[in-house]
């Protein structure tokens, strides 16, 4: 019985974008297999994860796709985007040159996928306060004016990665 309860309609695409080194697999580790690797080299082409996410106790399953925020890298855009239903758009709060990048993020989300669409921003690297370079105040400011959720995560440190993936599946279920 418990296979076919976890149906279609439950498998929802989740994309991570953001400029590379933000963490963003980093975060999918932490969320997927409660991992974290110091020396993570920058992703080639797409990888994705799926996890089972409990939502108000139904079983939901999460197929987040993780891709290089190098350009060099990256994998076919409109074949990355196709069929997202989520994202989350992840910057480094120790670097201000990701912050500045999120614009060109969401554009291309715009461009891309259903303006429905749940959307997260991240400020990933909370961890690193004392080389802090964007402000939380910032950050909110930027999601309330673009209309998405906010929260600073750590994947390092595992701060609020499971409430970041959680609030996209949520919003979206
Ligand atoms: P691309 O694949 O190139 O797009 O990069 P990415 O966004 O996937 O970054 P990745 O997860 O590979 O992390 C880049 C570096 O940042 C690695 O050295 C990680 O160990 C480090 N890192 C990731 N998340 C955190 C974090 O929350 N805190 C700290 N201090 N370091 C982190
Ligand atoms: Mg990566």
């Amino acid at each position: 019985g418990h296979e076919e309860e976890v149906g279609e309609e439950y498998l929802f695409k989740i994309v991570l974008v953001g400029d590379s080194a933000v963490g963003k697999s980093n975060l999918l580790s932490r969320f997927a297999r409660n991992e974290f690797d110091t020396n993570s080299k920058a992703t080639i082409g797409v990888e994705f994860q799926t996890q089972v996410v409990e939502i108000d106790g139904k079983e939901v399953k999460a197929q987040i796709w993780d891709t290089a925020g190098q350009e060099r890298f990256r994998a076919v855009t409109s074949a990355y985007y196709r069929g997202a239903v989520g994202a989350l758009i992840v910057y480094d709060i120790s670097r201000r040159t990701t912050f500045d990048s999120v614009k060109r993020w969401l554009d291309e989300l715009s461009t891309h996928c259903d303006t429905t669409m749940g959307r997260m921003l991240v400020g990933n690297k909370c961890d690193l306060e004392n080389i802090r370079e964007v402000s939380v105040e910032e950050g909110k400011s930027l999601a309330e004016a673009e209309g998405l959720f906010f929260m600073e995560t750590s994947a390092l440190d595992a701060t609020n990665v499971q409430t970041a993936f959680e609030i996209v599946i949520r919003e979206i279920y």
